[in-house]
Formats: C-alpha cells, structure tokens, sequence
C-alpha cells in the first residue's frame, strides 16, 4: 500500500570487481562499501524507506536543545501507540541496551531471555553478568512447523529462578520476532504465561519491542482469537504486558534512533539522571531532533498493517520461492529476513570454518547482494578466550521495509539457485584479524584455499560478467 516517488541509482559491479571488494573487505559483507553492492540486504536497520510524512515530520521539527516541541509530539505518540506514559530517547538500540543493563545489571545476576541478541549480550556480560537462552528445544531447528519459536520456555525460566534466586535476576527480557533465530514471534499466551511467572517472583520484565510490529502482526495471522484484532491492539496488548519497553527506531519506525519506555514512574527515574550522562539531555537523548519529528510520524504509522506487514508479506513470497527449488531456509518464514541454513546449503564447510560468512560472501560474488552472517562469526569468544561456536548458522538476507520489490527478490532467488549449483566450489574461512568484542562487524577472514577466485571463474564462464 505505497508507491516510489522516490528513486536511488544503483549498479551491479562485474564479477571481477566483486571478487576484488570482497577480498578488500576480508570476506565481511560489513566492510564491503556501497559503491560496490548491488542490492543491500544486509540489515533492516536505519536503511526503510520513510514515508512522505515522516520527511514532513522531519521539516516540521523544532530543533531547540532543550524542551523541544518536538518530543512532547514524540511523547504523546508514544502513549498513544505503545500505552506508556514515560519515555526517553536514546541515540539507538544498544544505547538503550547500555543504560538499562548499567541501572539494573550488577556482576554475578543472570538475566534469562528468549533468545540473545548481539548487542544485547556484549552489554549483559560487560556488566559482568550471565545472559542466559531459554527457549523450547525446537527453537534452533530451522526447518520447522512451530509458529512461535521465539516463545520463552516457563519451566526453563522456573529453573533459571531457583537455581540463581531470585535477587540474582536482574530482569526477564523478551524480544519480539527474534532476530538471532530467523525473526521468530512470540505467542500472546506465551508473553502472558512469563508475565505471570515475573509477577509471582517481582520480576522485571522488559521487551525488546525493536520488531513489535511484525511480532503483532505475524499473531494476528497465527494465534487463534487473534484473526478479528487490529495490529495497533495487539501491539497495545503486548506493552501492557511489560514493565520497560525499549526498541532500535532503526527497524519498525524507519528512522535512525531508540527509546525507553514504561508507565513505572520509580523504574524511569532510576533510568532519567544517566540519560544526559551517555547519551544527551532528557527531550533529545542523543537523536537529532529532525529523527525524532520523523520517529513521531513513524511510530503512528508502524501499526498500519500496510507497513506492519509489509516485509513479513514479502519474505513469506522469498522462503516460498526458494522452497520450491529445495533451498535450505529457516521455516517457518519469520518477520525480518529471509534465512538460508548455512550448514545445508554448504555441508562440507565445517562450523569452525564459518559457513555462514562463507555463503555471504559467496552469495555476494555470484550477486553483488550484500547479506549478513549471522552464525559463529557473530558470537564473540568466551572470557577463557575460547572460540564459542552458534547454535545455527545462519545466512540472513535481510527486507528492509518498502525498499525492494518482487523482482529484486526474483533477481536473488535466481542467483541463490546458481549459487546451490556451484556450492561445491566454495570452502570456508579463517579470521586473520580479530575485534575483541563484536567481531563481526570489524573481523577480517581470508578464504581457505582461496575459494572467492574459482567461483568467480565458475560464473564467469556460465553466466558471464553481470
Ligand atoms: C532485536 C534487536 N535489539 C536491539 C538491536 C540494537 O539496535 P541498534 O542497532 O539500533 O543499536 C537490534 C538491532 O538490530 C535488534 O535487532
């Protein structure tokens, strides 16, 4: 439910050239730069198309340093949309992330969650404390018919409770379409299961609500006595549920910034005096103002279910597409990327060699199409220095929202399909420089037996230059 009126160039680079950004890059699609990428689908992140409105909103935004009209607009949005009545800016998600594990962390707690998120953990364990998964067990099998396995096991988090006490839980968390796992929602039954839980033992708990919308939307069309609800409902339904809200406005309200949010007066209050200390002062929060006047526009529009669904609608068309040639993809599709299941689709690489940066890689010399690894490389080593390997390895080739069409999608299908012919040409990697913390995004690896330049030769001689 939108049109292009506005466009980007972009351009496919030939083969050769490819194979020479990517070795530049040290075979990480992050340090791959723009001119060379074809269609960036690494992230849905700071990269949606914004509304005609939004750009308004952008126009429109009073600029001043402090009491800003513009986040009282902010605000009210908020309380409309969401339900809470207090909130604050942060500069994005891991800023948000930072302040509430540095008030409500200490060294030594445990904070159990329905699945990790990169940032999410390095913040946790830089508090010193334990971040703990406890999904069901079907959660990590990536071809599957559970359509909830971003769903919190009850028994598991009763556990995590006794063992540790309660005191040592620093709070609950919940991520809405889990991003580590394949976008997987939560049920409502089962958010209200672990809400029960925190209230029995006076648990926090907090929501990672950076993909709410689709986590609504995806239970509108999967939980029963949902079907009849507007997306805005869920949505409100899900917030009333937790105590602190935070989100990445990188992702559902197709802006660049975050915030916090709660109607506990005495939790936000303990939050509100770091806000000027790390990120900026209280009606600004390290976001320009202009973002914030887009943000306001963008968390109204984010529960159209035009919006709302939009790139759930077109990765359940890219997982259908590549199921049909017998691709190996995370099922069922979730609200954030198509998936593929690098250990299928490369099964001699071993998980040591990293096969999910070996297929990004790979996916972006046979594509020019910038995806993500989201396997081993993505987990930073243990405090011993030991190498922790993924549950799954995962290829995510992310949707950003209203940005792509069905045939940017068919051009991907098609190329993904040439690349599962040639899968045998690829081989793994090892890092020759390695970050101490978030690796994946500054880590460098080199091709074992320098695979890149024999699949450039094998597409070259089948397919040509483009
Ligand atoms: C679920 C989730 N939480 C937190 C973050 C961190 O947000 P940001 O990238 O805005 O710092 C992300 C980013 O991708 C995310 O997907």
């Amino acid at each position: 439910m939108h049109k292009t009126r506005m466009v980007q160039r972009i351009s496919l680079v030939p083969v050769e050239e490819r194979l020479r950004a990517i070795a530049e890059a040290g075979y990480n699609t992050f340090l791959l730069k723009t001119k060379d990428v074809f269609l960036d689908m690494l992230t849905d992140s700071g990269v949606n198309a914004m509304s005609d409105n939004q750009f308004a909103g952008m126009v429109n935004a009073d600029d001043a340093y402090a009491g800003s009209m513009t986040f009282y607009e902010f605000a009210e949005a908020v309380e409309d949309v969401l339900g809470y009545k207090y909130v604050m800016n942060a500069h994005q998600g891991r800023a948000a992330e930072h302040l509430l594990t540095k008030v409500f962390a200490k060294a030594g707690d445990a904070i159990p969650t329905n699945y990790h998120f990169t940032t999410t953990k390095a913040h946790i364990e830089l508090a010193g404390a334990t971040c703990l998964e406890i999904y069901y067990d079907d959660a990590l099998k990536t071809e599957s018919s559970n359509l909830f396995k971003g769903n919190m096991d009850p028994d598991k988090l009763r556990k995590v409770i006794e063992k540790y006490g309660k005191a040592k839980v620093a709070f609950v968390r919940m991520e809405a379409t889990t991003n580590l796992i394949g976008g997987q929602p939560f049920s409502m039954s089962n958010l209200r299961q672990i809400r029960q839980i925190c209230d029995k033992h006076h648990l926090l708990l907090v929501l990672d609500g950076s993909l709410v919308c689709e986590n609504a939307y995806l239970i509108r069309q999967r939980e029963k006595g949902y079907a009849n609800k507007t997306v805005a409902a869920i949505v409100r339904e899900i917030c009333s549920l937790a105590d602190i809200y935070y989100m990445s406005g990188r992702k559902n309200t197709s802006v660049r910034g975050g915030m916090i949010a709660t109607n506990n007066k005495a939790l936000f209050d303990k939050i509100r005096p770091w806000l000027p200390v790390y990120e900026g002062f209280y009606t600004y929060g390290g976001m320009s103002m202009r973002e914030i006047g887009a943000m306001t526009v963008g968390i109204r529009e984010m529960v159209d279910p035009a919006v709302a669904g939009c790139s759930v609608e077109q990765i359940k068309y890219f997982v259908g597409r590549l199921i049909e040639t017998g691709i190996p993809v995370v099922t069922p599709p979730g609200g954030l990327a198509c998936h593929l299941d690098a250990m299928k689709f490369l099964p001699r690489v071993p998980q040591s060699q990293y096969p999910a940066g070996s297929l990004a890689a790979a996916l972006y010399i046979s594509s020019g199409i910038r995806s993500m690894e989201r396997g081993s490389v993505s987990m930073d080593r243990d405090r011993e220095g030991k190498e922790v390997m993924a549950d799954i390895e995962l290829t995510r080739i992310a949707l950003p929202r209203r940005v792509y069409s069905i045939s940017h999608i068919e051009y991907a299908v098609d190329r993904i399909n040439w690349l599962y012919k040639h899968r045998d040409v690829v081989k793994g990697l090892k890092f020759v420089f390695e970050p101490p913390v978030l690796r994946f995004f500054d880590g460098r690896l080199k091709p074992i037996d320098d695979w890149g330049r024999n699949l450039t030769k094998a597409f070259k001689g089948e397919i040509g230059t483009y």
